[in-house]
């Protein structure tokens, strides 16, 4: 993929891996349009980068979606790229989920719906661009599920085998497909779960993660990972099995 040139929306970009690729790609001469849910986020990442775009949009609501998906292909109508990164994770005890059942699913409808809606409403728009692309962001735990992230482990696998099958489907269309797999990365995704079990400041930083993933988009690597996760995806299944047994081993249950 060409890494400069663009225009790119990267959902959840107001932190994290998205901010720190937002900040990059800018840099490389992007055009880069973030959304986020929290509009302080979104102006303090402005504040930082005062190239961006930033646009509210809580993407776990269907409504947001299609009028994110209509303000940015009238306000950027060459925009070429798609970057589904937004993304929560929460620990769910499978014995005990007593919460309203909408908090289970909005994991499910931020990590998978929304990239799943959000490509079939772009794709029709980008097949009319130069150098079209969609960008997806699983994780290494969707190939090795840890048990306390249950739902979010499954939206990741979900994640894969859809890139995989929208990578066939669009192989004519000229839109690429890319899947980016990270490791742990050091971010605030779920930062009571890294407090309590002070794991704050381990992973890679997210300003070498966007590095990899910069290189990795300019190389055509259609999946994108690094250390563990590139260890994760290239595993043979009794490899997996002796990693989810030696990874969730050390997890302290739920019971
Ligand atoms: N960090 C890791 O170790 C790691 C590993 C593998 C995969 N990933 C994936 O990488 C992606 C980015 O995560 P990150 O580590 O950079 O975490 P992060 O710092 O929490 O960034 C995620 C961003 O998405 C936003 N977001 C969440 N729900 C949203 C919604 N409904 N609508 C719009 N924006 C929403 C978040 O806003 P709020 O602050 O309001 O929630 C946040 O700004 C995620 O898909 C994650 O699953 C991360």
């Amino acid at each position: 993929m060409l890494i400069s040139g663009n225009i790119i929306l990267i959902t959840g970009g107001a932190s994290g891996i998205g901010f720190c690729l937002a900040e990059q790609l800018v840099a490389l001469g992007n055009e880069v349009i973030i959304c986020d849910r929290r509009e302080d986020k979104l102006t303090e990442a402005k504040t930082k980068i005062p190239k961006l775009t930033t646009r509210v949009c809580d993407v776990s609501k269907e409504e947001e979606r299609i009028a994110l998906f209509e303000w940015v292909t009238k306000e950027f109508i060459n925009l070429n790229v798609l970057f589904n990164n937004a993304g929560i994770q929460r620990d769910i005890n499978l014995l005990n989920m007593d919460r309203d059942w909408s908090y289970y699913t909005e994991e499910i409808k931020i990590n998978f719906e929304a990239p799943l809606h959000l490509s079939s409403l772009f794709i029709p728009h980008l097949q009319q661009q130069k150098n079209p692309a969609i960008i997806n962001i699983s994780s290494d735990l969707g190939f090795a599920p840890l048990s306390v992230f249950p739902i979010y482990c499954a939206t990741k696998s979900a994640i894969h085998s859809l890139s995989l099958t929208m990578r066939f489907q669009l192989r004519k269309t000229g839109i690429e497909i890319y899947e980016v797999i990270p490791p742990k990365v050091i971010s605030e995704l779920n930062y009571e779960s890294r407090l309590r079990t002070n794991t704050l400041h381990i992973g890679q930083s997210t300003a070498e993660f966007a590095a990899i993933i910069i290189k990795g988009l300019e190389r055509g690597d259609l999946e994108i990972s690094y250390g563990l996760a590139e260890k994760r995806r290239t595993a043979s299944r009794t490899e997996l099995d002796e990693m989810f047994n030696s990874m969730n081993d050390n997890v302290k249950d739920f019971v």
